[in-house]
Order: structure tokens, then sequence, then C-alpha cells
């Protein structure tokens, strides 16, 4: 059989309801449903080839060829698209990012999203949205969200095939921004796979999980009436209860930074003293997303960048769904 190729491109996500813990660590399925938009501007592009020429699958990520744990991850989701479609030959992977990986901006869900696209298209596997954010999640949890478009709602299950996200409203539907203070660019201690298996053990995971699907349902209802001032707090104290979760587990796990409580109060002094639309979402890592409408973005970016610690300040627009680079 010649070789058989496609190229995907994908986003990645910033959640707004957070994914923490899972009922199946395995089949990455979530203990609570949460809420995201992809990032427009930040890309991943992935081009797989299924070549049966191939003795083993080939993992390059920016120009660069990978082995050990990072392409394992990739081929265990081959194998998942393996015995789906019957197709018993090796891939090429080639996949690069438009945005520093150093960046402390998570890149498994664009690479998982844009990854479980091109492989079944390139096979001809003609997968529904919901298939393939199911399949997507298989590779990382968060990457399910990173299949549709707009604002996206991912469920828990309780089957593989019953946890997927899809999107309920178009990427226009708020001018909401996403102004992302990097504060560090080390490497995270404690990855988010790791970090899943040991939200159980702390004693507020029960007590975020049970009040977990009224967070999501307010902040829905705030998307869904463009009403900042509801959506505002909701976000805030759903990353505040994930931290507290990673804080108190054992491990504990700690990603603040003292430049990210300084981050934080700006925001909070922004919003509370000068009537500004802007709130923090934080994810395992020490950078801070200032979630923000439009016009607020322009008047708190250039003072975002002044906070000491705050070493640049990516901005993204919420984006369409993964797609075929023909599309
Ligand atoms: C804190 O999807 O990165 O960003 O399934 O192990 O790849 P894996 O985890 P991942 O977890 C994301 C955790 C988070 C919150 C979120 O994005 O919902």
């Amino acid at each position: 059989m010649p070789a058989q190729t496609a190229t995907a491109i994908a986003s990645p996500n910033i959640a707004l309801i957070k994914y923490w813990g899972n009922t199946n660590d395995e089949l990455r399925l979530p203990a609570s449903p949460s809420i995201s938009f992809n990032l427009a501007d930040l890309r991943t592009r992935t081009c797989v080839t299924w070549d049966d020429r191939l003795l083993a699958d080939e993992v390059i990520i920016n120009g660069e060829p990978v082995s050990g744990p990072a392409r394992d991850r990739v081929v265990r989701q081959l194998d998942h698209i393996r015995r789906m479609s019957g197709h018993t030959g090796h891939a090429r992977i080639e996949s690069a990012n438009n945005f520093p990986t150093g960046a402390g901006i998570a890149s498994s869900a664009s690479a998982f999203a844009a990854l479980s696209l091109a492989a079944t298209a390139a096979l001809g596997l003609q997968l529904t949205e919901r298939e393939l954010s199911a399949l997507a999640r298989l590779g990382s949890g968060s990457a399910a969200r990173s299949i549709p478009g707009g604002f996206v709602a991912w469920y828990t299950g309780p089957t593989h095939e019953d946890s997927y996200a899809e999107s309920f409203a178009p990427p226009d539907y708020w001018d909401l921004v996403d102004l992302i203070a990097v504060v560090s660019h080390a490497h995270k201690a404690t990855g988010s796979t790791a970090g899943h298996t040991v939200a159980a053990t702390s004693p507020l995971q029960a007590a975020r999980l049970a009040t977990a699907r009224e967070r999501f349902d307010r902040c829905k209802a705030a998307i869904l009436a463009r009403d900042f001032a509801a959506l505002a707090p909701v976000v805030e104290l759903d990353s505040n209860i994930m931290h507290s979760v990673m804080m108190t587990g054992t491990p504990s796990l700690l990603y603040w930074e003292p430049a990210t409580l300084a981050v934080m109060h700006q925001v909070r002094r922004w919003r509370e003293t000068d009537g500004l639309e802007v709130c923090y979402t934080i994810d395992a890592g020490p950078n801070v997303h200032c979630i923000c409408t439009a016009a607020t973005a322009e008047v708190i970016a250039p003072a975002l960048r002044q906070i000491p610690g705050v070493l640049e300040v990516f901005r993204a627009v919420p984006a369409g769904p993964a797609r075929l680079e023909s599309e």
C-alpha cells in the first residue's frame, strides 16, 4: 500500500472549569466535567504518514527525533488507532508548535488533538467530532476539549464513548481574551498525568467534586449570558479549589511562584478597585491566565508586562475546532 498521509492543526485550550483527577486513569475518564476555550494563534501542526516500509513508529517534535516516555505516549495513541482501524503498519509523526515549548503553555492538548485527527484521517477513517474527541482524550484528557471549537464542555462519562467534549457556543460568541502572564520557563516538577493520580489523596478532593457540577453550571450559564460579573468569581473559585487540592495531597503540589501571587493580587485589584473585567485561572504550573474582555485586554496587557517577575505575555482569543490542513 502506498504511504497514506494527512496533516492536522489544533490549538491548546484554557479551562475555566478545571479537570483534575480521574475515575479511570487508564481511560482518562475525568472525575468532574470541565469547560474551556481553544486558544487561537497558538497551534500545533502534525503530519502523520502511515508507511508500510517503517519497522517502528517515528516521532519528530519541533524537528528533533523523540525517544523515551514522550515517544511511548504517542505510540500508545497510535496503538488505539491501529486497534480501531485494523491497520497494522507504523507511522512517521512530525509535529511542531508555533509557540515556544518552554513558555509554560501546555502542549499535550493540542498535540493529541492534532495527532488523533491526522492519524485517523490519513487512514481514511471518518470519525464524528464526538468520536474524535473521545479518542483524543485517551492521549491527554484535555485534548478532548481541543477537538471542538468555541466554548466547549467535556463530560465525565461514565464510559469511553460518553466522555467527550462538545461546543456550546461559537468562538465569536463572546469577545473574551486570555492574556497569559509567563512567570517561569522552567519545566514543571510534577506533570498533569502524575498530578491527576495524586488528586484523590487530598481530603479536599471530595468537597471539590461534590460541588463541581454546580460550578460547571454557573460557568456555562455566565458564558451563555455573556455575564462577566457572574463568570469571574466562579472561574477564580474553581482554580483556587483545584490548587487547594494540589497543595493538600500527598505529595503536596505547590505550583505557584511569588510572581504568580503578584499577578493574582493585581487581577483582584483591577476587578475590585478599578472595575475592570478580568479574572485569573492557573493550570498545573506557575503562569497566570488572565481572562478578560477585549476592551479590558487593551488596558491591562501593557500593565501586566510591568509586574516584576512577569517575563512575557501571550494574547489569545477563542479559536475554532481542530482541522485538517486541506480544509
Ligand atoms: C490543570 O489534560 O494535561 O490543565 O490527561 O495527563 O494529559 P493528562 O492531563 P492534562 O490535565 C490538564 C490539567 C489542568 C486543568 C485543565 O486543563 O482542565
